[in-house]
C-alpha cells in the first residue's frame, strides 16, 4: 500500500492532466480534452496545469507566450474548471516541477528518451532547434504526474507513450528506494470526441494545419464557424449516415451527437431526405450555441486581470505544498543532505 497517498477527505483518486499554452485552443482540444477535464471535477481530486515550461522547448516569442498562456488559463476556467473543485496552475510558477524533472532525468535512460515518437518527429519539424529540452521533455511530463502522486492521467493518443515512460520511471524509482510515487494509469474517457480536420478528415483536427478551414478555435466568430462547417469535406452520397469511407460525415455526426446529445440514429432520421447543406448549418448551429456561453465567460474574464492572477496563485500554492512533501521524500532516499531551512 502506498502510505503517501496525498490525502484527501473523500479518498477520491486524484486525476493530473496538463495542456500547453502553445496559440489556439480548438474545438479538437475543447472536445478531445477540456470537455472531459470539467466533467471529471465532482468524482475525482483534480489537478491541473498549464504546461508552459513544456512549451519552450519550441522558440516562442515572448510577448505572444505570454498572452496565450493567460488567455489560455482563462479560456479553460471559462470552459468550466472550478477552482472550487480543482487545482488549476500554471506550472513554472511551482519550482518543484523542474526540480524533480532534473532528478528523474538521471533516472531515465538515453535510449528510452530516443526512441519517443514525439521527439523524432519535432525533430524533423524543428530541425533547426533539436535542443535538450525537446530530448528531456518527457522527464518533465513525468515530473508533473508523479509529484502528485496521481493515480489516473487522461491523455490523448499522442501522449500515451509518454505516460508509459512516466510508469516506468516511477516503477524503476520504487524499485531501487522503495514506494516512493504512485505508479499512474491512464484515463480513458467513457465519451470523448476525436475531432477531425474539416477539409482532410483523415487527419486530427490541428490548429497548425495552415489551412483555416480545417479547424475551428473555441473563440472563433460564430460566422466563422458557420463559414467552416459549410465548407467541410464531405462526400457526393449526399445521404446523412454513419458509415466507413464517409469520413468527412461521420466526423459531423460525431460533433453533432457531442453538442446534441442525439445518437447517431437519431441524427440519422432527422436528416432523413436532407441534403448536406441543411446538415452542415445545424452542427454549425449546435457549435455556435455550445461555444456561446463558454464565449461570453472567456470576454469576462479575460477583462478580470487581477481575478485570474488571484486563481493562479492560489492554485500554484496550494500545488507547492503537495507537490513539495513528494519532492523531499524522493532526494530524501537518494541521500541528499536535508536541507535546514
Ligand atoms: N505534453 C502534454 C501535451 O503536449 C502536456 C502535458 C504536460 C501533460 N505535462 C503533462 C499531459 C502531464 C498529461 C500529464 O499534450
Amino acid at each position: 500500500m502506498d502510505t503517501n497517498a496525498i490525502p484527501t477527505p473523500e479518498r477520491k483518486k486524484v486525476i493530473f492532466s496538463a495542456i500547453q499554452p502553445s496559440g489556439t485552443i480548438t474545438l479538437g482540444n475543447y472536445l478531445g480534452a477540456i470537455k472531459n477535464w470539467v466533467a471529471l471535477q465532482d468524482d475525482y481530486r483534480c489537478i491541473f496545469a498549464l504546461a508552459d515550461l513544456h512549451t519552450i522547448t519550441v522558440r516562442q516569442d515572448p510577448a505572444k507566450f505570454r498572452q496565450n498562456a493567460l488567455q489560455a488559463y482563462a479560456l479553460l476556467m471559462a470552459c468550466g474548471i472550478d477552482l472550487e473543485k480543482s487545482l488549476f496552475f500554471i506550472q513554472s510558477h511551482v519550482p518543484t516541477h523542474a526540480e524533480l524533472a532534473w532528478v528523474l532525468n538521471c533516472y531515465t535512460q538515453f535510449g528510452e528518451l530516443s526512441r519517443m515518437t514525439q521527439f523524432k518527429d519535432k525533430s524533423t519539424t524543428h530541425a533547426d532547434n533539436v535542443n535538450a529540452g525537446l530530448f528531456t521533455y518527457p522527464s518533465l511530463m513525468a515530473a508533473d504526474i508523479l509529484l502528485y502522486q496521481a493515480d489516473l492521467v487522461p491523455v490523448g493518443a499522442d501522449q500515451k507513450q509518454h505516460l508509459e515512460l512516466t510508469r516506468n520511471i516511477a516503477e524503476r524509482f520504487n524499485g531501487v528506494y522503495g514506494n516512493t510515487f504512485t505508479v499512474p494509469d491512464p484515463y480513458i474517457p467513457k465519451t470523448g470526441a476525436r475531432v477531425m480536420s474539416l477539409q482532410e478528415p483523415t487527419r486530427k483536427m490541428s490548429k497548425s494545419d495552415e489551412n483555416v478551414n480545417a479547424w475551428v478555435a473555441v473563440l472563433d466568430k460564430p460566422e466563422d464557424i458557420l463559414r467552416k462547417f459549410k465548407r467541410a469535406v464531405t462526400d457526393s452520397e449526399a445521404c446523412v449516415r454513419y458509415a466507413e469511407g464517409k469520413d468527412g460525415i461521420n466526423n459531423l455526426m460525431g460533433i453533432y451527437a457531442v453538442m446534441t446529445g442525439k445518437s447517431y440514429e437519431e441524427i440519422e432520421r432527422e436528416f432523413d431526405g436532407r441534403g448536406y447543406g441543411d446538415f452542415k448549418a445545424a452542427v454549425a448551429e449546435s457549435v455556435i450555441a455550445h461555444l456561446r456561453p463558454v464565449q461570453e465567460r472567456y470576454a469576462q474574464l479575460i477583462k478580470d486581470k487581477a481575478y485570474l492572477e488571484k486563481c493562479y496563485t492560489e492554485s500554484a500554492q496550494a500545488a507547492q505544498r503537495i507537490s513539495q512533501r513528494t519532492l523531499d521524500k524522493a532526494m530524501k532516499k537518494i541521500g541528499f543532505i536535508k536541507k535546514a531551512f
